[in-house]
């Protein structure tokens, strides 16, 4: 990394909920992490912290947080040309966390609808604060590396706002301090839908997995998960988000994958009928994927490499982080240690 001072920076994070990431997290986010990689100062962490909000088991948690390492890099990630990190080797995350929070109104963290949706389903006794933060420590995650840019899909649209808010505040009461990032957030791939129930997201925590493309399963499960995707009674392969919800979805997967554009992949199908698309789907996704879970998989063979990397990539990112914060305790007026 040659001139990493005159290149723009990019930030982004993963939750490590799941052995598997899905097609949404690789179309949505990781794979404009990859793109972007060469020609920026890239840092991207597995956040291990955010993900305490579901409360895991320790062994789960574990080899979540491998399983995801090991499918960023496998996705294409290059730790040579990105700096890949867990977020709690880094102790400044949760630091910058507290002073944020400190500038964070009550009612505006309430009114951040992931909060609002999950807080609602579980109730509020089951409801853990951290979840109440959590966009916080993800503003801290972004503003502590002076981010210009954060690719992640359309859902963190609300988070990155305030981010910005934050970022903006604090400038404005204590000095210029932090970079204020912009949403790195492409159209065309920024909300893959459920496969079973096309008009929602793709997540794995509000399906029963049916409709969930997972990255790490095998092609017999995807391939069947693809052919029984809910489509409508048409006939005709046609890009619709309003009439043909499921079409639509399927298109935008085909044409992520084989990086063409819409009407390109509209005209693959004309004068076929919706088995043989899907068939097609189904072979273009399983072949793109089958590299990925076997490197994944040889990955996750030599834990002490993968712990290799991410201790490079935790220096690395120490660096930057605690510069920030220490800039920001002493624009607040807090006593350096000396
Ligand atoms: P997480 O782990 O839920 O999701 C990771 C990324 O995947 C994107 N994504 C999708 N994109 C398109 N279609 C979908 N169906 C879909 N489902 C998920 C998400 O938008 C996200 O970019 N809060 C973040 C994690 C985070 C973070 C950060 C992100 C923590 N700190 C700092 C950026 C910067 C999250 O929930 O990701």
């Amino acid at each position: 990394m040659s001139n990493e001072t005159s290149r723009e920076r990019v930030l982004s994070g993963i939750q490590p909920t799941h052995l598997s990431f899905h097609l949404g997290n690789y179309l949505g986010a990781i794979k404009q992490w990859v793109d972007l990689q060469s020609s920026h100062d890239a840092f991207y962490c597995v956040v291990d912290l955010h993900a305490l909000t579901i409360g895991a088991k320790p062994e789960e948690l574990r080899r979540r947080t491998l399983a995801s390492v090991a499918q960023l890099i496998a996705l294409g990630l290059d730790p040579e040309k990105c700096t890949l990190f867990i977020q709690s080797h880094v102790p400044a995350h949760n630091q910058l966390g507290w002073v944020l929070e400190c500038l964070t109104g009550f009612g505006e963290a309430s009114r951040m609808t992931q909060f609002k949706d999950k807080s609602q389903k579980a109730g509020s006794d089951r409801t853990v604060v951290g979840l109440f933060t959590y966009p916080i420590l993800q503003a801290a995650d972004i503003l502590l590396y002076q981010a210009h840019k954060v690719p992640v899909g359309e859902d963190q649209r609300q988070h990155i706002e305030l981010t910005r808010d934050l970022g903006q505040r604090f400038n404005a009461k204590f000095g210029e301090t932090f970079t204020i990032p912009e949403g790195y957030i492409l159209k065309a791939a920024a909300k893959i839908n459920d496969l079973q129930d096309p008009t929602a997201k793709m997540s794995k925590s509000s399906s029963s997995g049916a409709g969930v493309i997972e990255i790490m399963d095998s092609p017999e499960i995807n391939i069947k998960k693809i052919k029984s995707a809910v489509t409508d009674t048409g006939r005709e392969v046609l890009f619709d988000e309003q009439a043909k919800p499921g079409v639509s979805n399927l298109l935008s997967i085909y044409s992520a994958l084989t990086a063409k554009t819409i009407t390109a992949a509209q005209e693959d199908f004309i004068g076929k009928g919706y088995g043989d698309f899907k068939m097609t789907v189904a072979e273009v996704v399983v072949e793109y994927l089958r590299p990925v879970r076997e490197k994944a998989n040889e990955l996750l063979e030599d834990e002490a490499h993968l712990s290799k990397l991410l201790k490079i990539g935790a220096e690395k990112a120490d660096a930057v982080a605690s510069k920030t914060l220490r800039d920001t305790y002493d624009a607040m007026g807090l006593i350096s240690r000396g």
